[in-house]
């Protein structure tokens, strides 16, 4: 972390830990996090205290904290150059998102699509964490006076709203939080079911086959990608109704980085079936190095656990230092 000798743009981002890595979080949002550690100032964080606003079991939930861990810094994290830490192990987030509730509105906290689509899931369990996240998610943001925040179209209000929180808190105190601003990164990639895409791909799917996640073997990712459903026209083209085919043609150009264009044309006359067989392969090879690497994490426990104590340990100096003026300009005696 050299961010008062480079000027580099600081970037901040996070993910839950709830359940295996997938596809779609890889393309979607990993990915990025990984090409961006060059050009700016990158703080990742495991979201583990979001997490528990859907109850966890205890061994699971450990189980999955690791696993992610594990499978983010194989995808490409660079300890050197970025910051992943986790979020329970640094206490400002905690602290500062209990003074943002303050200044946070019950009515915008009901406008959040999020909540009122969890609460409808989870209506057995509609907690208060489930209604004040976005005040959590806007602390993890500001205490690090993020420039940027890359973050999917699922996130985007709750990225307003930290913003709206920021203004406001700014507007009573003078400038104590930079006002972050949403990064839609070139090629992210929005990846959908495998079996139903018109539906995101989601680790909690109940068709296995409608999801790949990062650990699956190369088999069962090739077997996945036969069997994904397409359409009766057996032509290989980027065009609306074709929403199967569509999601074929984002995964593989994400991953080998060929345009719509490319692509049509490299399969032109050929038949799915290829296809299928191409983006299988291509997928099987992206994500090899990542499988291997977290198996080697895996099994060596004691370095994830060195690299995630020194990022906790800067994180909480950092943040540190938003929290104590943010407290000290409300008032409080220190
Ligand atoms: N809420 C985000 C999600 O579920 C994760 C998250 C937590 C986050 N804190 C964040 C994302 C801060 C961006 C910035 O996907």
């Amino acid at each position: 972390m050299e961010q008062q000798t480079e000027k580099k743009k600081i970037v901040f981002s996070a993910i839950q830990p709830s359940g295996t890595i997938t596809l779609g979080n890889y393309l979607g949002a990993v990915k990025n996090w990984v090409a961006m550690q060059d050009e700016f100032n990158c703080i990742y964080a495991l979201a583990d205290l979001h997490t528990i606003t859907v109850r966890q079991e205890p061994a699971q939930f450990r189980k999955n904290i690791i696993d992610a861990y594990a499978s983010i810094l194989a995808c490409g994290i660079d300890a050197e150059k970025s910051l992943f830490f986790m979020q329970s192990h640094v206490t400002t987030h905690a602290q500062l998102a209990w003074l943002l509730n303050c200044y946070t509105q019950f009515g915008e906290l009901s406008r959040m699509t999020q909540f009122k689509d969890k609460s409808a899931k989870h209506a057995d369990n509609v907690n208060a964490g489930l209604f004040t996240y976005p005040a959590l998610m806007a602390a993890d943001i500001l205490l690090y006076q993020a420039d940027m925040v890359p973050v999917g179209a699922d996130q985007k209000q709750h990225l307003e709203l930290t913003r709206n929180i920021a203004e406001r808190f700014n507007g009573l105190y003078g400038n104590v939080f930079k006002v972050p601003e949403p990064y839609i990164p070139k090629n992210g990639a929005r990846v959908m079911s495998l079996q139903d895409p018109t539906k995101k791909m989601s680790k909690s799917d109940e068709n296995v086959n409608a999801c790949v996640t990062l650990m699956d073997s190369p088999e069962t990712i090739m077997k996945k990608f036969k069997r994904a459903v397409t359409d009766s026209e057996a032509k290989v083209r980027y065009a609306e109704g074709k929403d199967g085919i569509n999601n074929l043609m984002t995964i593989y150009s994400a991953v080998t980085g060929l345009t719509f264009e490319q692509i049509e044309k490299d399969f032109d006359g050929k038949g799915y079936g290829d296809f299928k067989t191409a983006v299988g392969e291509a997928v099987v090879e992206e994500l090899r190095p990542v499988r291997e690497r977290y198996d080697k994490y895996i099994a060596d426990k004691s370095y994830m656990q060195e690299c995630y104590r020194k990022a906790d340990e800067i994180a909480q100096k950092f943040s540190q230092r938003t929290l104590d003026k943010a407290m000290k300009k409300i008032g409080f005696v220190k």
